[in-house]
């Protein structure tokens, strides 16, 4: 399906609630499902990815149910040793999580599985995780050679390691981590700067013994030991809402004059929230308001007002982590900044859902922004208030961050701007119902 978005020419005002964390989501079911007792989780993410995650453990043998609008979940866990061979290929569709996160659980089962995906999962890498997985001694290989999926594991008794990644990934980390649970003695994983740590923080929840430091050169070292059990929370799990989703419309804010918006129940765990980081140091006005803690994880509201004389950053380093997924959005915000914006050290942008380095700059062009590739980013020419957004065609590539980035970016346009995305529903990846609460603002 394409859609046509126009220009906003008033104000985006009022309160949105954005669905639940993805990898939040994605995790409650992976880790409900090794506990020991039932795991209640709300605010679940019912887009396409959490669900490809339950039908993978279902076809373990995991009894899962799911509300009618599939935001309230139970898993019934079998504890640690408890998943069963499955009785077909594991589907994993779009979701480079479940890919990634389940290897490391099937790595060291007592049978063997095959693991698969949609078009765009079996070009991404998987080497990244075979080579740990393989070091802790893990029978895993790409079926066609490529080191993508599909990928047939023969489970095996694993031995802890210390693995120093080369990617600041917590798709990696949270692999090798799973793994780790199985593994005889401590496994740890050292990354170049702390990636997203819910999988730290719910394993710790749950029972494992699971320890952060972060070195003196700033890299992070993260080590599990060995695991006979987890224990469901005693607690609902309340998943709070997604950080990456709250981004469009934090962005949308900032983009169209005299917005004031606040967006609710929004996960800001420093890991993050680089987001919030980044367009403050470009001079954003946004607050938190009534920050809590929701289980383990750090919330609060976010409200943000259209701020004058947005300009330019740089944006690289450690902080790339901690806004990964945001990059696109951000980008788009960087159209409307007085001056450059350069992003950089954010090559793993290449290897998401699209290349969303060439995507982004293409697309920007096509608007009539300024843009230019470089070798691990991209650098935005701002147009500062005088932004002038052209109407035009997007190949979304099927990547649900760039139709939404550009469904953002769509809306400061004018009157006349008519921003058309190709494939526009693959926003059903992470927020069904993305068009219909950006139109509510
Ligand atoms: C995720 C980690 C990130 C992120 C993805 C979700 C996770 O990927 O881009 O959307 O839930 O662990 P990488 O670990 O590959 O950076």
């Amino acid at each position: 399906m394409d859609k046509t978005l126009k220009g906003v020419l008033r104000p985006l005002k009022g309160t949105v609630k954005v669905p639940g964390d993805k990898s939040i989501s994605h995790r409650s079911v992976m880790l409900g499902a090794l506990s020991e007792g039932t795991t209640h989780v709300t605010g679940f993410l019912n887009g396409a990815d959490c669900l490809s995650t339950i039908s993978c453990f279902r076809k373990m043998g995991i009894d899962i149910e799911l509300s009618e609008d599939e935001t309230e979940v139970t898993i019934h866990g079998k504890g640690i040793r408890g998943l069963q061979k499955p009785s077909e290929i594991l589907d994993c569709g779009n979701s480079g999580t479940t890919t990634r996160l389940l290897s490391g659980i099937l790595s060291a089962q007592d049978f063997d599985s095959e693991l698969t995906g949609d078009e765009s999962i079996q070009k991404r890498p998987m080497k990244r995780i075979m080579k740990p997985l393989s070091e802790m001694g893990a029978e895993i290989s790409s079926i066609r050679g490529n080191d993508c999926a599909p990928l047939l594991i023969h489970g095996q008794k694993l031995h802890g390691i210390r693995y120093v990644s080369p990617v600041a990934s917590a798709q990696v980390k949270s692999a090798i981590l799973f793994a780790g649970l199985y593994a005889e003695g401590d496994t740890t994983v050292v990354e170049p700067a702390l990636s997203r740590d819910h999988s730290e923080r719910m394993l710790k929840a749950l029972g494992a013994d699971i320890s952060t430091r972060i070195l003196p050169d700033g890299r992070a070292e993260i080590t599990v030991s060995h695991c006979d059990k987890l224990s469901a929370p005693k607690e609902t799990l309340e998943v709070p809402g997604d950080i990456s989703s709250a981004a469009y419309f934090i962005s949308a804010a900032l983009l169209v004059p005299g917005s004031d918006i606040v967006v609710q129940n929004v996960g800001i765990n420093e890991t993050r929230a680089g987001i919030l980081t980044a367009y403050r140091s470009m001079g954003a006005d946004i607050t938190l308001e009534n920050r809590r803690m929701s289980g383990s994880e750090d919330v609060a509201d976010i409200r943000v007002r259209f701020t004058e004389g947005l300009h330019g950053t740089e944006i690289g380093g450690a902080l790339i982590p901690q806004l990964i997924d945001e990059l696109p959005v951000i980008a788009a915000v960087a159209a409307g900044a007085e001056g450059d914006t350069v992003i950089k050290d954010a090559a793993e942008l290449k290897v998401k859902e699209s290349n969303r380095i060439a995507v982004m700059v293409d697309g920007l062009k096509t608007l009539g922004i300024e843009a230019l590739e470089t070798e691990d980013g991209m650098v935005i020419k701002g147009q500062g208030r005088g932004l002038k957004v052209q109407s035009g065609e997007i190949d979304t590539h099927k990547d649900h961050r760039i139709a939404m980035t550009f469904a953002v970016l769509a809306l400061a346009g004018s009157e006349s701007t008519e921003v058309k995305l190709l494939d526009a529903d693959c926003i059903s990846i992470s927020y069904p119902g993305f068009y219909e609460d950006l139109a509510s603002l």
